[in-house]
Order: C-alpha cells, then structure tokens, then sequence
C-alpha cells in the first residue's frame, strides 16, 4: 500500500474540512480572542461545512450556485470542474451548496448525497490510489448521513466498508443493481483485496454504494469531489483522467467534482478534448469576493463569535481594507494576516504587562497568579484599543513586522526577490516574458524561477490553455505591498524593462 492508500484508507485524516469556523476550540486557545471580547476567532481560516451552522457564513456566491445547480440539473451524472485561486473560497463554496443540495434548501437542482470528506489529490498519485480513495469517501459519506440521521446503514455499503478496512485474504461479493434497465438487475461481482482492485473492480463498488444512496436512501445522485489537483503534474491529471473517462466518470448518479487552481477547466480541455466531452460545461472560477462582501463576512462571524453584543471586530474596515488590496481578495490569506496582527498586538501586550515595573506581577506559576495576570493584559488590551479596535496605524506597524519576518525566513536569493519584485510592477507574467527579467531563456526563467517561486506559494498561477500566466501571491504580494522587495539591476546584458518607479527610495538589506 503506497502513502497515498495509507491517507485514504485511514479515515479522517485527510478530512480537509475537519475544523470550521464554528468548530469548539479548547479553551486556553481562546484566552487570546477573549481579550478582544470573542469565544472565538472571528478569522479562522478553515473552510465551511457542509452543515447547517455554517451556510449563512457564505458570503456572495449567488451567480456560482446558479451555474452549479444548473449544470447538476443538466443530466444524471458527470463532472463538474470548480477552479479559482489559492484560499479564494472554492471549498467553501463547494460544501455550502452541497449542503443545500442535500437538504433540498437550493432553489433548483438535484437532491444529492454531500460529500463529507473531499478527497485531496497528492503529488504522485496514480489513478487507481484516487479511485480507492474516492470509493472510501463515499462510503464515509452515505455511512455519515445515516449515523446524523439515525438510519441504518444500508446492506452494500456496509459490506463495501469491511472490505475497504480489511486486510482480508482474497475475494468478497458484492450486489451490484445495475440502474436505467427497466427495473434493478442484481449482479454479483468479486472484489480482488482492496490494495489490489483494479480501476474497474474500484467503480464496481462505487457504483454499487451510488446505486444503494438511490434506492434505499432516496437521493437523486451523489457527490465525490476530488481537490487540489494541481498537485498532479499535466501529465499525471491526463493519464487520471482518460483512466477515470470510461469508468468512474461513467457510473450513473455520481456528480465527480474536480477542484483546482484557476483554469483548471482550460487546462483541462488542453490535456485531452475526449475528457473535456465528459465534463459538464467548461469549468466555474470561483473568483475573489468583492470589498463589501468581505465586511459582511467579517459582519456575520463577529456577531456569530463574540461574547458582548458590543464587541466589534478587532481590527478596522480601514485594515481590511488594505489586507483585502493586498491579497487579491483571497480570504484565507487575509485571515490569516489578520489573526497574526491580533497575535502580535496580544504578544507585544504580555510583554509590556511584565515589563511594566508598576502594575508588574510576579510570573504566572500558579492558578491565582495566572488569573490575575490575565486581568492586567485584558486591562491593558482595553487601554490600547480604541473603540475595541487595534488602531490602524498600529496594525499597520505590525503588519509590516510580520511580513517582513516572514520574507526573511524565507532566505530569498537577491534575483528571486527581484524577479518577484518585477512580477509585482508589471503585475503578472509568462514564462516567455523570461527576457524582461534579464533572463536569456524561457527555460531559465521557468525551471529557476517561476516553477521554484510557485513551489514555494510565492506566485500562483492560471491556466490559459497551455501556457500559464503568473502573478505574486501571498507573503510575495504583500511584502511587494511594503515595498520589501530587494531589487537590483540584473547585470546581464538586456534591459530590465519593469523597474520599481521609486528604485532610489528602496532601502536595501543583506
Ligand atoms: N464566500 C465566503 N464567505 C465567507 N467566508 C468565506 C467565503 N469563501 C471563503 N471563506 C472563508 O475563507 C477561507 C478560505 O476558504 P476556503 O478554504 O474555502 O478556500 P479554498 O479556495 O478552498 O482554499 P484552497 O485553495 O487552499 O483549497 C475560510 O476561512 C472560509 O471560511
Ligand atoms: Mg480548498
């Protein structure tokens, strides 16, 4: 069994959905976001759920759902491919409708089985590893929905459940009804031992788990979603694919749902036409929310998490604002921004209460000790804040701190800071472009710098056909935001053709 079957078959480790916004954290965890007046941090960067507390979390969205549900509503079964940046929101999305689906609360669509644990795609997968793993998921799935709806598991998923778990010897015999034949048509097939079923024993037992969600547990279908496949390179998603073409794609009732990098749905209809034929329309972008949504999401979770109606979110509209500018509108990386200015401002907090020689108390090592000192941080928080908010200005500071800790940690070489900082003033780039950076070829630029850079989260990138356009991303777009890029005159012969306007200004630092 390779790491990517130990992953799938160990249940609920890969669960990338496992802790939510509204997930219970310890309470020690907590002690932070209380001192801001929450239970909880309203900037968890975990993806929703498909659950009923997590649906009115979704902000915006409405023009996407209408283009799922019609697509689901377009056939039976197929493949839907949902793309979109890195942290912009495609999970989340994906699980809110899934949720609504499931529980007939969309407008329109199908009623289908959501699934509960999306199934990540790693690098070096083979198909057959993705296909158990999807099997697995599904399983989880149907097995989930009738343990949170007290039904009991039907006959064919249990079964497929103890083969699955097994290191059984051999064989094992499943009951396939086969659907759309004027009736079911019961069918008995063997199953080799689960490490080694091929692609077609593995969408036997999928179809049969479909066909048991169907007739026992009245759905119209099911959903196994298959993400992050730009872990896959081009040529390992074209050989899934044409494995998957006439087999698992093929199964009825089942809505493959393939999530990636933005255009995947392009890069897609690149690798192989045959398999574009199969898929259901050419892709939904999921694309960044707008400014106004990002304040109602901010909006919904303070009301949802904090502890005195009063509270207000810890930081400014004015600091979301530039966090929003400054990362594209990527959610997950304007959290995460966020969360660290509250961390840093709570930091900085305990080190003045311990160094202020005043109010200082002794060291925390006991339960009153730790109370009291605890005390004095809330009050000094509460000094500091204004409104209850962290001033911008101090966010600001802070801000700049971390990014400029973050970068440094990276121990960028000179030319990768100026190749990112380039990419930045021109705002995005092609491989061939490699002689605007001073570059002599497009396979230096792309094996020393974009694929090393994007590996790195520094860049992300779409799919347009083929060719792939880069841009910053992350840590690399807001230090370029701070202007913390080094930038130096590449001493090549050519002509750097996107210098920093302010070049003199740049304060350099080994
Ligand atoms: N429309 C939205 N409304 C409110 N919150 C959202 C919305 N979209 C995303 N979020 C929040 O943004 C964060 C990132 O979302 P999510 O994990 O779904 O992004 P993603 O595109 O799937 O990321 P990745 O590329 O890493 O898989 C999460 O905290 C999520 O709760
Ligand atoms: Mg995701």
């Amino acid at each position: 069994m390779n790491q990517a079957d130990k992953i799938s078959m160990s249940s609920g480790r890969y669960d990338s959905n496992r802790s939510t916004p509204n997930t219970r954290c310890s309470g020690r965890n907590m002690e932070m976001w209380e001192a801001f007046g929450f239970r909880e941090s309203p900037y968890n960067t975990n993806p929703l759920k498909p659950r009923r507390e997590d649906i009115e979390l979704l902000v915006g969205r409405e023009a996407e759902a209408i283009e799922l549900c019609t697509q689901l509503e377009s056939a039976t079964n197929g493949v839907v491919i949902l793309s979109g940046l890195p942290g912009v929101g495609k999970t989340s999305f994906f699980n809110v409708q899934q949720f609504r689906l499931e529980n007939s609360m969309a407008l329109f669509g199908p009623k289908l089985l959501a699934a509960r644990l999306l199934c990540p795609v790693l690098p070096n997968d083979n198909p057959r590893s993705l296909a158990l793993r999807a099997l697995d998921s599904l399983c989880h799935s149907i097995k989930a929905w009738c343990s949170l709806h007290s039904r009991t598991i039907p006959k064919e998923t249990q079964k497929i459940g103890t083969w699955l778990a097994g290191t059984g010897s051999s064989t094992f015999t499943v009951e396939l009804p086969i659907m759309g034949l004027g009736g079911n048509v019961v069918r008995t097939i063997q199953l080799p031992k689960a490490t080694e079923a091929p692609i077609e024993a593995i969408a036997n037992a999928l179809a049969a788990l479909a066909a048991e969600a169907v007739n026992k547990l009245q759905f119209d279908g099911v959903f196994v979603a298959l993400e992050n496949l730009e872990n896959l390179s081009d040529d390992e998603l074209a050989s899934m694919l044409i494995s998957f073409r006439e087999t698992l794609f093929a199964i009825p009732n089942v809505w493959w749902v393939l999530i990636g990098q933005s255009g995947l749905g392009s890069l897609i209809q690149s690798l192989d036409p045959r398999v574009a034929d199969r898929t259901t329309g050419s892709g939904i972008e999921i694309g960044p929310i707008e400014l106004e949504e990002l304040e109602h999401a901010i909006a919904l979770r303070v009301s949802r998490f904090r502890k005195s109606s009063k509270a207000l979110s810890p930081l400014t509209s004015h600091t979301h604002r530039h966090l929003f500018e400054a990362s594209d509108g990527e959610m997950r990386s304007l959290f995460k921004y966020s969360s660290s200015i509250c961390a840093r401002f709570v930091k900085e907090m305990r080190s003045n209460v311990l160094k202020n020689s005043t109010s200082k108390p002794s060291l925390p090592n006991s339960r009153i000790n730790r109370n009291q000192f605890e005390q004095t941080l809330h009050n000094a928080v509460g000094e500091e804040l204004v409104n209850s908010q962290i001033p911008h200005l101090i966010a600001e500071n802070y801000l700049n701190a971390i990014v400029e800790s973050e970068l440094k940690g990276l121990f960028l070489k000179p030319m990768e800071e100026t190749v990112l900082e380039g990419i930045g003033n021109k705002g995005n780039t092609y491989a061939n472009d490699y002689d605007d950076f001073g570059l002599c070829s497009m396979q230096e630029f792309s094996s020393n710098y974009l694929s090393k850079l994007y590996e790195q989260k520094l860049l992300t990138c779409q799919h347009e056909g083929r060719e792939v356009n880069y841009r910053l991303h992350g840590i690399a777009k807001l230090s370029h935001s701070f202007g913390l890029l080094r930038y130096q005159v590449p001493s090549s012969c050519i002509i750097f053709k996107f210098p920093k306007q302010d070049f003199e200004t740049i304060t350099h630092h080994d």
